[in-house]
């Protein structure tokens, strides 16, 4: 029997690649940037099995350029608004992709931001290299304190709750929002639940953890920031299009808000003539909030699992798009 053909977008950890090449013929794409939609609408032909990522778009026109033959599409990232679901399920091909192992990783980066934020750590780094230190001061880089302030959850899935997890030893203040009520996370984290505009009203910190849909697109706009406090710090390590980058910078800059710290933004990679780089009172880190060894390996071993179960015609252990299956 001939080897199946799999196309693996980028170079991933080893775990996952060597399980993969173990049973199929791999090709990867070798660049530190993602293969053109052009590239990939030539290497998907006659394809068994794509291993993506989040920075390739796999839409309708791709899956009917690779053809019949392509019995499994798998995504290294617990996200995939990248690709269109809906046609894929039309088209039979179940997608995968890796939640859980990254919950950690993600929840720990999402605090290291809010600490950055509120402390202003990466300010004052640059302070200090600048040669501006030049005493002790009563008033010096002065930030907020995260005891006893509250922290609005927008979005308490996996991650959500991990982050409140964390902030419970931190002493702060729980809330969320959620399209649907989380009663265990309520019970075991104190969390209270709030209408959507109420957590704004209230949190001293907002960390968004929402999938992107049509229904998060720019879920933070003007009118949105105009509703929290002055001296609020946002959080996204998210999707960065769930907020409005332009009222963003307008919020940030006209003191709406005070502080933001970003993993994600909109568009991706940030471009560098965005206004919202001139500004001291924001960090912005390239989608790095699962970039540790350990959960790149567990990450690449998960998408090499969805995979290989893909080929073999089994049930993929996490698939996004389970009715595919009815
Ligand atoms: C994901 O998995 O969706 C993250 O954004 C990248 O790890």
């Amino acid at each position: 029997m001939s080897r199946r053909k799999v196309y693996v977008t980028r170079r991933i950890p080893k775990p996952g690649l060597e399980a993969i090449q173990d049973v199929a013929e791999v090709d990867v794409w070798p660049d530190e940037l993602p293969p053109p939609y052009d590239v990939l609408m030539d290497k998907v032909v006659g394809l068994d099995g794509l291993l993506c990522l989040l920075t390739d778009r796999i839409d309708s026109a791709l899956m009917d350029a690779a053809g019949d033959s392509l019995k499994v599409i798998s995504q290294m990232a617990v996200g995939y608004d990248n690709i269109d679901l809906m046609a894929a399920t039309e088209r039979g091909i179940p997608v995968g992709h890796t939640p859980g192992v990254l919950t950690d990783a993600t929840a720990d980066f999402t605090w290291a931001l809010l600490m950055a934020a509120a402390r202003r750590i990466v300010e004052a780094d640059r302070y200090t290299r600048e040669g501006r230190w030049k005493t002790w001061g009563p008033m010096l880089l002065l930030g907020q304190d995260i005891a006893g302030a509250t922290l609005g959850i927008v979005g308490l899935g996996r991650i959500g709750q991990a982050v409140a997890k964390r902030a419970q030893g931190f002493g702060m203040r729980l809330i969320y929002h959620d399209i649907r009520r989380w009663p265990d996370a309520e019970d075991s984290l104190g969390i209270e639940f709030r209408e959507f505009n109420n957590l704004l009203k209230e949190s001293d910190f907002v960390s968004i953890h929402t999938w992107l849909s049509e229904d998060t697109y720019h879920l933070f706009s003007q009118e949105e920031f105009q509703l929290m406090k002055h001296s609020a710090i946002l959080i996204n390590s998210a999707r960065g299009p769930i907020v409005d980058p332009d009222a963003l910078y307008q919020a940030l800059n006209d003191g709406e808000i005070a502080y933001a710290a970003i993993d994600v933004t909109d568009p991706e990679p940030i471009q560098m003539d965005s206004p919202l780089l001139e500004l001291d009172n924001i960090i912005i880190a390239p989608h790095i909030a699962s970039a540790s060894l350990q959960t790149r390996n567990l990450m690449a071993t998960m998408a090499a699992e969805n995979l290989i179960a893909g080929l073999n015609g089994e049930k993929l252990p996490h698939c996004a798009n389970p009715e595919v299956y009815k």
